[in-house]
């Protein structure tokens, strides 16, 4: 069965290797892409993450425009796609509330009226802390009124990238809701890179960690011994997505895709040092304490870190029974994730720290 795609965020990490497995699978994949141009290199990207670059093309547009910017032609296009994949976002520390709203929750709207408006389902792309429904509760969102949310407050705790997707996930359900769209949300964990070639892009909050534990900027373990930071590999999590897109019982639902047995951070950074010869931190950071360091500009920027990225080492544990169902209905086998985690650091070490030139 070969089925056409529109994806958003195609160009950036979990993108690429989502545009290889459909592609893989036969489909057809639309791409968003703010710079077209740039097809060719993405293409070259697909084969080598074992895509079929042929089966990939791009469609201009900017998620922060009125209709994403799709010029007619592009619209009347798309209409032909069965599924939208919604990845595209700002994905930074540090934006404004304005930018990230302008992206990540008016984009968000505008995907899903596109989607809705052709009868398309949505695959849309949320986070593991809508999971986490002691969190949300204590930062000020109220999950059966989320309506009724001070949204100001909420990215002033938690900063305007976290803020922006918790607030575009909920919008997102009423623009679907009201518009009587389909739509399946896919609620990743931290993602880790895959799980045979460890490829990663550089920027993305795990290699970050891994190339500050290689240059000693990871001298204490954040938190305590009881957080973690939940991983899931960027292969699984793109299996998933593409199941998920096909599965009909999946209408309407959430799937928190997140590997239970990631281990806990001491253990994660103990298993990356032993891996590259680091040496692996022992003693723990409160994590208030971090805060507080990383809100003084020069310490944040010496230790190459941002206060916002500590929300999302927890220690909340998550229930994954309903994953492990999904994975087992369509035979999604699980990666070993400490094997995935060596070779990831291996990845990374050689590609963005001893001066490699970086697969991007
Ligand atoms: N990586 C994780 O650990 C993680 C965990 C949970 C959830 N997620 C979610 O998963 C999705 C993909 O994450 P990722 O790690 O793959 O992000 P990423 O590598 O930063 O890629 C972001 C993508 O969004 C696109 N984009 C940004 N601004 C845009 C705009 N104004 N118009 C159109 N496209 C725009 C980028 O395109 P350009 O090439 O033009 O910049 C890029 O393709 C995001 O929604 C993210 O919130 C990620």
């Amino acid at each position: 069965m070969s089925v056409e795609c529109f994806v958003t965020g195609g160009t950036g990490f979990i993108g690429q290797h989502l545009i290889a497995c459909l592609s893989s699978k036969g489909h057809t994949v639309r791409v968003l892409m703010r710079r077209p141009e740039r097809l060719a290199a993405l293409r070259e990207q697909v084969d080598r993450l074992g895509g079929v670059a042929t089966k990939v093309f791009a469609v201009a547009g900017d998620l922060a425009q009125e209709n994403i910017g799709l010029s007619h032609a592009d619209r009347e296009v798309l209409r032909q796609s069965r599924v939208v994949f919604h990845l595209g976002a700002h994905f930074a520390w540090g934006l404004s509330m304005e930018h990230a709203r302008a992206v990540n929750v008016e984009g968000s709207r505008r995907v899903a009226l596109l989607a809705a408006e052709q009868d398309s389902r949505l695959v849309m792309f949320g986070g593991f802390m809508l999971k986490n429904a002691g969190h949300l509760q204590r930062i000020g969102i109220d999950i059966a009124h989320p309506e009724l949310t001070n949204w100001s407050a909420v990215y002033r705790r938690v900063g305007a990238y976290e803020g922006s997707k918790l607030e575009a996930h909920f919008s997102t359900l009423g623009v679907m809701s009201a518009a009587g769209g389909e739509m399946a949300v896919i609620h990743p964990a931290t993602v880790c890179g895959h799980s045979r070639t460890g490829h990663i892009l550089d920027g993305q909050p795990l290699a970050e960690l891994i190339r500050n534990l290689v240059l000693g900027k990871l001298t204490a373990v954040p938190g305590t011994a009881d957080h973690w930071l939940p991983l899931v590999t960027v292969d699984d999590l793109v299996e998933m997505a593409a199941a998920c897109a096909f599965d009909p019982a999946m209408a309407g639902k959430e799937l928190l895709a997140l590997d239970g047995q990631s281990p806990g951070l001491r253990e994660l950074l103990t298993e990356v040092a032993t891996q590259l010869g680091a040496k692996p931190p022992k003693h723990h950071v409160p994590l208030r304490l971090l805060k507080l360091l990383l809100g003084i500009r020069p310490i944040a920027r010496y230790l190459n870190a941002s206060a916002e990225s500590l929300d999302f080492i927890q220690t909340a544990r998550f229930n994954t029974a309903e994953v492990e169902r999904f994975r087992h209905k369509h035979g999604i086998a699980k990666p070993d994730m400490r094997q995935s985690l060596r070779n990831t650091a291996v990845f990374v070490e050689s590609n963005y720290i001893t001066g490699g030139q970086g697969i991007s």
